[in-house]
């Protein structure tokens, strides 16, 4: 769990004081309490060329206090200390987005860059890659990363290693022994239809997943303009059922008293977090309804999604798919054993049942 600049930030808009101040708001806000525990810098930290010595250095402009100095803040505030790179000659900032000369890949500097990234206090390598082969590179997919991983392991420093390919080549089928999560779709979007889609996209890989390799469905759009509250709770709940990497993605420094509560909500969190790691998936639809499962390590958790845009009623039919519900919890309203409820449009319920 944590936070990552992407989704709000961007490139431009990156700068130290807004990771500093994020990182204080998460303190704050209770969000470190509740485990939000890494602060991802993402693309846009860097110059646009190396040092003297070779190494990758900080944007002077928006980062003039540099990464070492950063990650202490960060540390200081009992936070973890996470950064941005790719395999290519440039990362995505330069390649898709056009931010002149800002973004350079790890390409041949791989050892060079891990072993920045220890000296800064790295926790967290998210490792993204950004159409590597263009310019005439030729890297192999799996082994690219493969090689970076070892560039982490010979700095010594333990560092949570975020891989990012967009689930171009089945990266569940071989990341496992690689990384420790590792993206499944392409990015995510403000919208419900990017989260529906990426929900959608999830469906079947649960079985590679467990504690230590994770499916990433991508980053939370948890508060953004774009979605409602109600589908930024359904949001945040389906990536609970998927035992998914939950990395927040707003202005924490601004976020309503809403958001705080959703982002930090302690029933939702724990079938996130379940110790087992089991991820959950989608078990059959409806119409418009999608139901869920997720085993726990005390019983387990189901869910059900509307996704029409209007209310929907749960038949008994609905409850009966959903298994043996004795004594199950709604676990937004808190009652037991209640199932004759109307889903609002784009409204999840989970009930959790402890065995
Ligand atoms: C994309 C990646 C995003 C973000 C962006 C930065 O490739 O999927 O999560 O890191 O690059 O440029």
């Amino acid at each position: 769990m944590g936070w990552n600049s992407w989704n709000t930030f961007r490139c431009y808009d990156l700068t130290e004081q807004v990771v500093v101040q994020t990182a204080e708001a998460m303190v704050a806000s209770s969000m470190k309490d509740a485990g939000y525990e890494y602060v991802v810098v993402d693309d846009c930290w860097q110059e646009g060329t190396r040092g003297e010595d070779g190494r990758l250095r900080a944007h002077r402009g928006r980062f003039p206090s540099g990464m070492a100095a950063l990650g202490e803040q960060i540390h200081d505030l009992g936070l973890k200390f996470g950064l941005y790179a790719s395999p290519g000659r440039r990362t995505c900032a330069m390649i898709y987005d056009r931010y002149p000369g800002i973004g350079l890949g790890s390409f041949s500097h791989e050892q060079l860059d891990a072993d920045s990234m220890a000296d800064w206090g790295v926790d967290y390598l998210k490792y993204d890659w950004c159409r590597a082969n263009r310019g005439g590179t030729k890297l192999d997919e799996p082994a690219a990363f493969a090689h970076m991983a070892q560039a982490i392991q010979n700095t010594g420093r333990p560092m949570v290693y975020s891989i990012s390919e967009y689930g171009r080549s089945k990266p569940w089928e071989w990341a496992p022994q690689v990384a420790n999560l590792w993206r499944t779709t392409p990015d995510i979007g403000p919208s419900w239809r990017s989260v529906m889609r990426i929900a959608d996209k999830q469906h079947g890989l649960a079985q590679f997943a467990g504690p230590g390799h994770w499916n990433d469905p991508d980053m939370l759009e948890v508060g953004n303009a774009g979605l409602s509250p109600t589908e930024s709770r359904s949001h945040l709940m389906l990536w609970a059922m998927l035992a998914a990497p939950l990395m927040a993605g707003n202005d924490v420094r601004s976020m309503s008293a809403q958001t705080r509560d959703l982002l930090t909500d302690s029933q939702i969190l724990s079938i996130a977090m379940d110790p087992a790691g089991r991820q959950g998936e989608r078990t059959g639809r409806r119409g418009k309804l999608d139901f869920w499962r997720r085993e726990l390590s005390d019983g387990f958790a189901v869910g059900v999604l509307n996704r029409a845009r209007s209310a929907r009623g749960l038949t008994t039919e609905d409850r009966d798919r959903l298994g043996d519900l004795t004594g199950a919890v709604d676990i937004t309203s808190g009652e037991i054993g209640r199932f004759d409820l109307t889903l609002a449009s784009h409204e999840m319920r989970i009930w959790r049942v402890r065995s």
